[in-house]
Formats: C-alpha cells, structure tokens, sequence
C-alpha cells in the first residue's frame, strides 16, 4: 500500500479525495499497489466529513510519518505551500501540485531537488485542467524544437467570453456565475487580468525550452477592457475573442505575451468555448499538434493530480520529470512582433478614414449598425511598436484587440 496525504481540503483537494474513492479499483490496477490517503492537512475540522478522521493541522506529522511516500499539494498560494514542497522533497517525498503560482516561481528548484532524490516534482494539472499537457511535453514531444505554443488557458475568462459572446450577458453576471461554479480563483483578478494564464503559459514555455521563462517578463493584458460593442464588430467580421496565451520563436529569440485576440473561424481555437481549454503546439518536425479539454474545475482538476499520484507510485525511486534549467531565457520584447490589430476609432469613416489612411495605409473598414459616432478597421501586419506609434498620432481609439496570425498552411 502506498500512503499519500494531502495538503489542503479546498476545492481540488476534495476533488481529489472524491477521484481516488470514486475509481480507487482501476486507480489501484494503474498505480499498481493501493493508494491510502492517510492525512488530509488543513487549519479547519471537517465534521461529518468522512475525511474528518484523516484531518491534522500540523505539516510535521505527515513530514515525520515514514510511511507518506507522496505528497499532494493543492492548497495554491506560494506561502506556506513552496516551504512544505520543498520539506517533503527534501525529506524523500514526491509531490503532485495543481499550484500553478507555485511551479511558474519555484519550479526550477522544485524540479531539481527532486531530481537530485530520485524523486518526483509533478504538476500536470497546474496548466490546462484535466487536459494532459505537460506530460505530452516531458515526454511525447521530445523530439521536436518546439517554436510556438499558443493555449487558450483560462477557464473563467474562457467562459465569461463565451457567455458574453452567446448570450450577450454582462461581464459581471458571467463572472459570478464562474466563481459559483468553482472556475474562478478566489481573487478573481488573477483570472479577469490575465496574471493565471500568464503562469501558465510561463510553465508550459520554460518545460518545452528547457530554460526558465520569468512569468513577470510576459506582456500581460486580461479580458476586463473587453465590451459587448466589442463582441458586436467581432461577430460583424465573423470571428470572435479569446484570451490568447502564447510564447513564439522569432528567428533566434522567443516573445511571449497574454491578450485578447480575434481568431477566425478556420483557426482550431475558434470553437474552444466555455471552461473547455486547447493548447496549440507547433514543433520544428512534427507541425501541429493540439490538446483540447476540460481547463477548469474540481474534478478535471483532480483527474490530473491523481494522474500523477498514480505515476508517482509508479516511479518511486526514479525521477520521470525533464527540468528546466533555473537560467533564465531572456525573452525579447513584444515591440517588434507583427500582426494585423483591428482597431475601434471615434468619428465617421466619410469623415475620418482618409487620416486613418494617412497612417496605417490602406486599412479595411469595418461598421457595426447602430453603433454610431465610431467605425473599426483592420490594419495591415505591422509591428507593436508601429502600432502604438500610430494610434497615440491618431488619438481618437476607443480599443484595440489583437488579430491572431496563424501562418499559412497552418
Ligand atoms: N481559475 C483557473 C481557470 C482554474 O479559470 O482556468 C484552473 O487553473
């Protein structure tokens, strides 16, 4: 039998508890050997709970208890969970995490500390939900230079756009409707501004390159500028928003940047709606290849911890994970990046578009019925850089959303 605790009895921690009793036989049969929660760590009592007889407030029992073979961390945060991680790694445990805060700013270490045991560090479930994507990374796409991931890595903004774009419901009834789901971090901010995808696409890029991608480094802009006259010109144009989260190769460099973007309907993101997540991954020898699932919430959540409970108690002494060296990968500015930006401008295209044209060339005019006082146009591929130079001459844009470019052929 192998003894596991859990730290935090949240909303993945209970996930997790109801994952392993809910399939503990076919569990058991993969890991092959009994997995036995033994302590549930957490400052609350949970009485009537049927884990109430497992529950202990103090981190030491479970560090001193011999028998803990792995530890699952889901208590999210950085503090107290970075120093209970490292303990448990340092006193022969491999640890499962869900805690994407924790792995974008200590998973270098993490990794490296386990490696160094012969131990496990694994966090599949800290990006993408239950969509299995950093195995697929450590382990399928090996061969490849990877030169672009681009996910859609938010379920609560994912949702909340979706919501917005189907049902023309308000910013705020959509995200409370998302926390009462259990999609939304506690402090919805993470979500709506982007910092949570940002983490994400901060993990996912330092485990493909093999260097470590500083989450502060990463152009960040969330969903919260986002209006329904927004949604309007982009069903006009047939498309829709999604909060992007990419990291790309521009010759011998990466950028990498969080923002709403239009996407077609020809682009494989196109009709990821809802909490559901997709990861686009494109390799120098494989092409494309993409990973599409449940993003969000407690039981996908959980699926992908106990997936790693499970190859944890598969590989006891012997580390699976690839690491990432704690050397940071400069990454270069989003300034000199291209793409085509469509832009919302007040005034009247009779009136107005000719100075438009003046400084972006020759643009595509897009209108929306009944939204008067303001046209939008798309612009040709340029840079970021040529774009803000632009706009702050015009002085007149209302919002500016981003065009995904996806290459030709692809
Ligand atoms: N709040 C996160 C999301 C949870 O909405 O995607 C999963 O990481």
């Amino acid at each position: 039998m192998i003894q596991i605790a859990v730290l935090g009895y949240g909303t993945v921690g209970s996930g997790v508890v109801e994952v392993i009793d809910t399939n503990h036989a076919s569990i058991n049969k993969k890991a092959g050997e009994e997995i036995n929660i033994k302590y549930v760590l957490d400052l609350r009592d949970f009485p009537g709970d049927k884990i109430q007889e497992k529950i202990v407030h103090d981190f030491n029992i479970i560090l001193e208890d011999p028998e803990i073979k792995i530890v699952v961390e889901v208590m999210g945060g950085v503090e107290p969970a970075y120093t209970f991680t490292k303990r448990a790694l340092l006193a022969g445990k491999s640890v499962c995490t869900s805690n994407k805060e924790l792995v974008a700013r200590h998973g270098a270490e993490l990794l490296e500390i386990a490696r160094e045991r012969n131990l496990n560090y694994l966090f599949e479930a800290s990006c993408g939900g239950g969509i299995p994507i950093i195995r697929p990374l450590n382990s399928s796409l090996t061969a490849d230079e990877i030169d672009e991931i681009t996910g859609i890595l938010n379920g609560t903004t994912n949702y909340i756009l979706t919501k917005m774009t189907e049902e023309g419901s308000s910013f705020e009834e959509v995200l409370k409707d998302a926390q009462e789901k259990g999609y939304a971090e506690r402090n919805p901010e993470a979500d709506v501004e982007g910092h949570d995808a940002c983490r994400k696409i901060a993990i996912l890029s330092s485990l493909a390159l093999g260097r470590q991608v500083d989450y502060e480094d990463i152009y960040t802009e969330g969903i919260t500028k986002i209006t329904a006259d927004d949604i309007k010109y982009a069903k006009e144009m047939g498309k829709t928003i999604k909060l992007l989260a990419f990291s790309r190769k521009v010759d011998d460099s990466f950028y990498a940047m969080v923002a709403p973007c239009l996407i077609g309907p020809t682009d494989p993101l196109y009709s990821v709606n809802g909490v559901f997540n997709a990861i686009f991954v494109h390799g120098n020898v494989l092409g494309d290849a993409m990973f599409y699932g449940s993003g969000a919430g407690k039981l996908p959540t959980a699926s992908a911890v106990v997936s790693d409970v499970v190859d944890c108690a598969k590989h006891l002494h012997r580390s699976i994970m690839s690491f990432w060296s704690s050397h940071k990968l400069e990454l270069t500015d989003i300034s000199n990046s291209r793409r085509r930006f469509f832009v919302r401008v007040k005034g009247d295209p009779a009136a107005d578009l000719a100075r438009v044209r003046e400084l972006f060339g020759d643009v595509e005019v897009v209108t929306v019925p009944g939204l008067d006082g303001e046209f939008g146009f798309k612009t040709g591929t340029i840079s970021e850089a040529e774009y803000k130079e632009k706009a702050a001459e015009l002085g007149t844009v209302i919002n500016m959303i981003r065009m995904r470019r996806v290459k030709a052929g692809r």
